[in-house]
């Protein structure tokens, strides 16, 4: 095989999905509990998403940023409106995303704050990418491993300690950078009060306050951005996966002040925004806005936590079940990896987070009975697994 070893592959290979359906080669079914990693948002192959991308290609795929493309700002209007915010920059994932906001503090920092070398506070057990200064601003010392010199800049604070947060403010602070549900370190939902006190410190010490809704955008949570569910209007959010529903596509969204620090010929990206990539956006954000797909969501979360709870009671291996909409993560005292091979063979895709999570990300458009035969298969294969120990 001509690839790099990076990943470790399933020995599966899809072809055809819709909504909650994926089918392999040999035309088994599986029910997808992953939504790739939470990026199919409103399902495979889903109507609008795919005309409007279809029609686009046949029109026009690519115009370089030195042109305007009317999709893109149409893209953004959206954007902000369903945020909240005054201006976006797109890119082509969440890494580039997230350094689009890393740079964008620091240029923040020195210009506003007259910061010489301006300091981005993270938190332990983040993820934020893979390129190099998204992984060091990761909470997780697995990625960077092999990687170093990394670049200065970052301070990395135990999650949910406002104390920590005071304590390291300083004159040389310019942000705050975090997930409120911390989705590749194991679906931990941030504690409600110490969002809104991180909020309150940021305003008091005129910090930006960036949130990494890679993972939680886009109705992952229910709402079309978590920090709706947590009440707070933050100065800078970052976006990808579900953004596209699949075409990649990233974005930053920023407040209408900070929008001049990304000042002309200061960032930017080749395929960023395209016609194409911005028709896929359009069609999400169009589909979210005018359906009711984001309080079924909510419903759905809640009744899919219900379930879990009440199925996996009994399951010792259970240690607690964390969810805000539709991500969910079941955290286990034993290695998530051979489970998820036993629910693949019970034609279930779902994820791993961390060592012993096993992380649910089902598309928003699943139904109550998909639901229902999910939960029945992981209760199957956990009790199974439990038997097939004890014999
Ligand atoms: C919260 C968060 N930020 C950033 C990223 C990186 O996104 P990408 O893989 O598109 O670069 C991820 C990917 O899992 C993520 O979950």
């Amino acid at each position: 095989m001509s690839l790099f070893p990076n990943y470790l592959r399933h020995d599966i290979a899809f072809v055809k999905g819709k909504g909650a359906e994926l089918e392999d080669v040999f035309g088994n079914k599986y029910l997808d509990f992953g939504s790739g990693i939470g990026v199919t948002n409103l399902g495979h192959s889903h109507p609008r998403v795919t005309r409007a991308v279809t029609e686009q290609a046949q029109k026009l795929w690519h115009v370089s940023n030195l042109f305007t493309i009317p999709q893109q700002e149409e893209a953004a209007r959206l954007l902000c409106e369903a945020g909240g915010m005054g201006a976006v920059f797109f890119c082509n994932s969440g890494a580039e995303a997230n350094e689009a906001a890393i740079k964008l503090a620091r240029k923040w920092g020195k210009e506003a704050k007259i910061i010489l070398e301006p300091e981005i506070i993270t938190f332990q057990n983040s993820f934020h990418g893979r390129t190099l200064a998204t992984l060091t601003a990761t909470g997780q010392d697995k990625v960077k491993k092999g990687f170093d010199p990394l670049p200065r800049g970052f301070r990395i604070l135990p999650y949910q300690d406002m104390d920590a947060v005071k304590r390291a403010t300083g004159a040389t602070t310019a942000a705050v950078f975090l997930e409120l549900v911390q989705g590749e370190g194991g679906v931990r939902p941030a504690d409600y009060d110490f969002v809104q006190e991180l909020a309150a410190w940021c305003k008091e010490k005129n910090l930006l306050l960036m949130i990494d809704e890679v993972q939680t955008g886009i109705g992952r949570t229910g709402e079309c951005f978590a920090f709706q569910a947590y009440d707070i209007q933050p100065d800078v959010v970052t976006l990808a996966k579900g953004l596209g529903n699949g075409f990649p596509v990233g974005a930053l969204m920023a407040k209408e002040a900070i929008k001049p620090i990304l000042s002309p010929g200061s960032h930017g990206s080749t395929f960023g925004g395209n016609p194409l990539a911005m028709a896929a956006v359009i069609a999400v954000l169009q589909e979210l806005k005018e359906t009711s797909l984001l309080t079924e969501a909510k419903e759905k979360g809640k009744y899919l936590h219900q379930l879990l709870t009440a199925e996996l009671a009994e399951v010792p291996e259970v240690k607690e079940i964390r969810a805000l909409g539709l991500m969910v993560g079941i955290q286990l005292d034993v290695p998530a990896g051979p489970l998820i091979k036993q629910l693949l063979e019970q034609g279930l895709v779902a994820l791993p987070a961390g060592e012993n999570v096993l992380r649910l990300l089902p598309p928003l458009v699943i139904s109550k009975e998909q639901i229902e035969q999910g939960v029945a298969i992981i209760k199957r294969v956990l009790v199974g697994s439990k038997e097939a120990q004890l014999v």
